[in-house]
C-alpha cells in the first residue's frame, strides 16, 4: 500500500509539474512552489507564514430558509477564515449546515427560499455576499471552486465530459483546444478514470456515480482555484482512489497555495490532511482550533463525542464504540440556550437558558460551552467577545 501511494505521489508530481509548466500563468502564488516535491506529513502546517491575511474570511454568516414549517436556521452566525495553502476541516453530523455554509460562500444557495440575515464574506477585498451574480460567475469555477457532495447536480447532462473540462482552460488560462484536451485527459487519468482518451467524449450518464465524482474533482482541480471547497470529495470512492484524490488535492495546494475547505465525516481524513478544524453543530461552529489542539484537547462535549465514536488503531476488535445519544435538533425549532443541551451529559440549567460564551484555550483554539475549562472564560485579541458565536 505504501509503495502504491508513493508511486501515485511521484506520478502526480510529474503531472502537475508538466501542467503548470505548460500554463505558466497558473503560478499566481509563489510561496509554496519550492515545496513542490515535498509530501506533507500528517499535522504539518502548509500555511504560508509570510502571508498572514486570510485568502477568504467569513464573518457572522447566517443562511436561513423560509419553509412551510417556519424559518430553518441552517447556518446561524458562523465565522471562519482560511489562508493560502491551508486546509480547514469542517466536520459535524449530518444536517449541521456544512454544505449550506460552503454553498452560501459561493453564492449558490437559491434565494428564495434561502436568505442571509447577516454575513460578510471577504475575498480579495470584496464581499462575495453583495457581489452581482455576473461577477460571482467569473469567480466560480475559476478562482473559487467546489467539489460537490452530489456530482449529478454539477455536471451538465447535455454536454460531453470534454466540453465541461476543457472550457475553463481555454477561457481562463489561454490554452488551445488541443492543449486543453490533453490536459483534461491527463487529469482524468490522475483521478483514476480508465481509458480517459475515449471516455472524455462521453456524457455524464455514461459514468457510474463514483466516476462522476472523479470527473467533478478533475474539473475543480483543472481550474487551479485559489480556494477549493471539497464537500465530502471522497466519500463514494474506494480507499485507494481516496488516497490518490487526497494526494492530488495536497499537491495542488503545495504547488499553487490553494486554500482548501474540506468537509468530511471521516475524522481519520481530518487528522491526516487538515491544518485546522471547525466543528459544526446545529448551524453553528461550536469549536475550532488547530487539528493538533482539537484532537489532543477537545473542549466541547460534542467534539469529544465525535472523537470517541471514531475507531482508533488500538481499539480492540468487537469494541462497541460510544455514540452521542439522541439526534441533532430540528433547525426550524432549535432548543433554547445551548443547542446541544438535550444530548449533553454535562448540561446545567444555565445551558438550557443561555447560549454559551466563547471559551479560549489558546489564540487558535476556542469553543462555545459553559462547562469547558481549558483556562478561563476570557478573550484574546481578535477573538469573539463573550456572547458572540464562534
Ligand atoms: N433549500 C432548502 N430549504 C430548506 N431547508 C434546507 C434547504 N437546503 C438545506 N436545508 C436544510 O439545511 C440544513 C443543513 O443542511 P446541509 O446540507 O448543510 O447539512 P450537512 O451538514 O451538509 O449534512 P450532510 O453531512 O448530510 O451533508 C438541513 O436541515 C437541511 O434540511
Ligand atoms: S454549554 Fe452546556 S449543554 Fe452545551 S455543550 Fe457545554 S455543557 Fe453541554
Ligand atoms: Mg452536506
Amino acid at each position: 500500500m505504501i509503495r502504491y501511494i508513493e508511486s501515485i505521489s511521484r506520478r502526480t508530481e510529474d503531472f502537475l509539474a508538466k501542467l503548470w509548466a505548460e500554463y505558466p500563468s497558473a503560478h499566481h502564488i509563489s510561496c509554496n512552489e519550492k515545496d513542490l516535491s515535498r509530501s506533507r506529513p500528517v499535522q504539518q502546517s502548509n500555511l504560508c507564514v509570510e502571508d498572514e491575511q486570510p485568502v477568504l474570511q467569513v464573518r457572522d454568516l447566517r443562511t436561513h430558509f423560509k419553509t412551510d414549517d417556519g424559518i430553518v436556521k441552517a447556518v446561524d452566525g458562523i465565522n471562519f477564515s482560511v489562508h493560502k495553502g491551508e486546509t480547514l476541516g469542517l466536520v459535524g453530523e449530518s444536517g449541521s449546515g456544512k454544505s449550506v455554509a460552503c454553498l452560501s460562500t459561493l453564492g449558490l444557495v437559491p434565494t428564495p427560499p434561502g436568505f442571509h440575515p447577516s454575513g460578510d464574506i471577504q475575498f480579495k477585498g470584496r464581499n462575495l455576499l453583495t457581489l452581482p451574480e455576473h461577477e460571482m460567475e467569473q469567480l466560480r469555477g475559476n478562482q473559487l471552486a467546489m467539489i460537490f457532495q452530489d456530482p449529478l447536480t454539477s455536471l451538465n447532462p447535455y454536454l460531453t465530459i470534454a466540453r465541461q473540462l476543457t472550457e475553463v482552460l481555454e477561457v481562463h488560462h489561454g490554452a488551445t483546444a488541443q492543449q486543453a484536451r490533453e490536459a483534461a485527459i491527463d487529469m482524468l487519468e490522475q483521478v483514476g478514470i480508465p481509458d480517459a482518451g475515449r471516455r472524455i467524449d462521453q456524457y455524464p450518464h455514461q459514468f457510474s456515480g463514483g466516476m462522476r465524482q472523479r470527473v467533478m474533482i478533475a474539473m475543480s482541480l483543472l481550474c487551479r482555484p485559489e480556494v477549493l471547497f471539497a464537500d465530502e470529495p471522497t466519500t463514494a470512492l474506494d480507499v485507494t482512489i481516496q488516497a490518490q484524490i487526497l494526494e492530488l488535492i495536497g499537491k495542488l495546494q503545495t504547488a499553487l497555495g490553494t486554500a482548501v475547505i474540506l468537509v468530511t465525516h471521516d475524522l481519520g481524513v481530518v487528522a491526516g490532511t487538515t491544518d485546522r478544524v471547525a466543528v459544526m453543530y446545529a448551524g453553528r461552529i461550536v469549536e475550532e482550533g488547530t487539528t493538533n489542539e482539537v484532537f489532543a484537547n477537545p473542549l466541547h462535549p460534542y467534539t469529544r463525542g465525535l472523537l470517541a465514536s471514531m475507531p482508533r488503531i488500538d481499539t480492540p476488535p468487537r469494541t462497541i464504540l460510544p455514540a452521542i445519544p439522541g439526534l441533532p435538533p430540528d433547525l426550524g425549532h432549535l432548543p433554547h440556550g445551548c443547542s446541544f443541551h438535550p444530548r449533553c451529559e454535562l448540561a446545567t440549567i444555565t445551558c438550557q437558558n443561555a447560549y454559551p460564551d466563547v471559551v479560549v484555550a489558546s489564540p487558535t483554539h476556542r469553543a462555545a460551552c459553559w462547562e469547558a475549562q481549558p483556562t478561563s472564560h476570557q478573550t484574546h485579541p481578535g477573538t469573539p467577545t463573550p456572547g458572540e458565536t464562534l
